[in-house]
């Protein structure tokens, strides 16, 4: 029996791969390649020595998603594979829906054909809109601002309406803070295509001297040096969360939501002075006007996840800035010179 990992070749999807098989679980992964890099695979079986399944397949063709079912003896499901850039969401909203939504409803019509009811879903702290209150616990109030957010509420509601309708389903909604870090081998780490549009990708490729400064979103906001203050949570113990919200989902039937964070917030400027110590670069800013859409301050509580799932993230904000440059330093184009070497090896 197998784990079916969708949108297993990206940046978190990678990461939960080595974890699940280093746990002895077998995989199959499937992703259609849109955000991510195929020889990210090898770099997982040289990090577990473990192999798996791969299937380049679109979950959008339904059908040859189906054979995914049909040649595989699958028993649960994380699902990562989605859009998931902000900006693009507001210029490209159909694709979004289409990718992210549809998706999903082909991906659970298939579940439910072929009776696998376990299901583990990557949705994200954007879905708490503009908080109320911090810290943010999993019964606040839900808004979306933009068409990613509204995707990943939408799945979240069908998948509650999947609940009602059958209650024989097993489902874990994640609500991821904001992951960084990488894997510590220096392997595995979040390549972007483009101009980054996170904090800490930009803030790597200003250390490697790929750009020249950072730009800091706003210093007037209501928070203690007027910076925005999010709750970082490294991509390994993020990795880890799902492998508890398995054995949830294994065990007992139900739907629930969980906050995935540290429960502490950093602001730009603390992870800036984080970055420097780890790193030993200097990371020159400016301050700019606020980004449009963003939020001053938004961190987790995290008691629920601990309680029900007993998890907790264990690596702190050093910790993630080390991993981060680790990886950007061991691979300053990300896992574009691998895209190159796999071009000339075809022709
Ligand atoms: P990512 O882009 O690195 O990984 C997503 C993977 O899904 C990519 O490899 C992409 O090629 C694949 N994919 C996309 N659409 C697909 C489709 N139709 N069929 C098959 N594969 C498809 O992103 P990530 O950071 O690893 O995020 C994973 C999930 O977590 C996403 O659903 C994302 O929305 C969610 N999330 C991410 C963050 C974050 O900051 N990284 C925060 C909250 C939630
Ligand atoms: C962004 C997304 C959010 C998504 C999250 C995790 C937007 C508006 N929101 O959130 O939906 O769930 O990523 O993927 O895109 N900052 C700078 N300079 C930069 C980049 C960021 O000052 O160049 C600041 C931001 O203003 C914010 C903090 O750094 O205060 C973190 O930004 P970012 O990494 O983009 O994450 P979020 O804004 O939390």
């Amino acid at each position: 029996m197998a784990i079916l990992v969708t949108g297993g070749a990206g940046y978190i999807g990678s990461h939960t791969c080595v974890e699940l098989l280093i746990a002895g679980f077998e995989i199959v992964v499937v992703d259609n390649l849109s955000n991510s890099n195929i020889n990210v695979l090898n770099r997982i079986r040289e990090l577990t020595k473990k192999d798996f399944k791969f299937y380049e397949v679109d979950l959008i063709d339904k059908s040859s998603l189906e054979d995914v079912f049909i040649e595989n003896s699958i028993e649960a499901v994380i699902h990562f594979a989605g859009l998931k850039a902000v900006g693009e969401s507001v210029k490209i909203p159909l694709h979004y829906y289409h990718n992210n939504i549809t998706g999903t409803l082909f991906l659970c019509e298939l579940m439910e054909k072929y009776d696998i009811k376990k299901l583990v879903f990557s949705s994200s702290a954007t879905v708490y809109g503009v908080p109320i209150n911090v810290p943010i616990t999993e019964d606040f109030l839900l808004s979306a601002t933009n068409p990613y957010g509204r995707t990943k509420l939408m799945i979240e509601e069908i998948l509650r309406d999947l609940y009602i309708q059958n209650r024989d389903w097993n489902i874990v909604i994640l609500r991821y803070f904001n992951p960084i870090g990488a894997h510590p081998s220096g392997r595995l780490g979040e390549d972007p295509n483009g101009l980054p549009n996170n904090l800490m990708p930009y803030i790597t490729q200003v250390g490697i001297g790929k750009l020249e400064e950072l730009r800091v979103f706003g210093n007037d906001y209501p928070t203690s040096d007027g910076t925005g203050v999010r709750d970082y949570i490294h991509v390994v113990d993020l990795a880890l969360g799902h492998l508890k919200a398995l054995e949830k989902v294994m065990s007992t039937s139900g739907i629930d939501a969980y906050n995935l964070g540290t429960g502490r917030g950093y602001s730009v400027l603390e992870v800036v002075e984080a970055f420097e110590k780890a790193s030993g670069r200097k990371v020159p800013y400016t301050v700019v006007e606020r980004r449009p859409g963003d939020i001053p301050i938004c961190y987790a509580d995290v008691n629920k996840a601990k309680k029900e799932l007993g998890w907790a993230a264990t690596r702190g904000i050093g910790d993630m800035c080390l991993d981060s440059w680790q990886w950007q330093i061991k691979n300053p184009n990300g896992y574009e010179d691998f895209k190159h070497i796999s071009k000339i090896k075809m022709n």
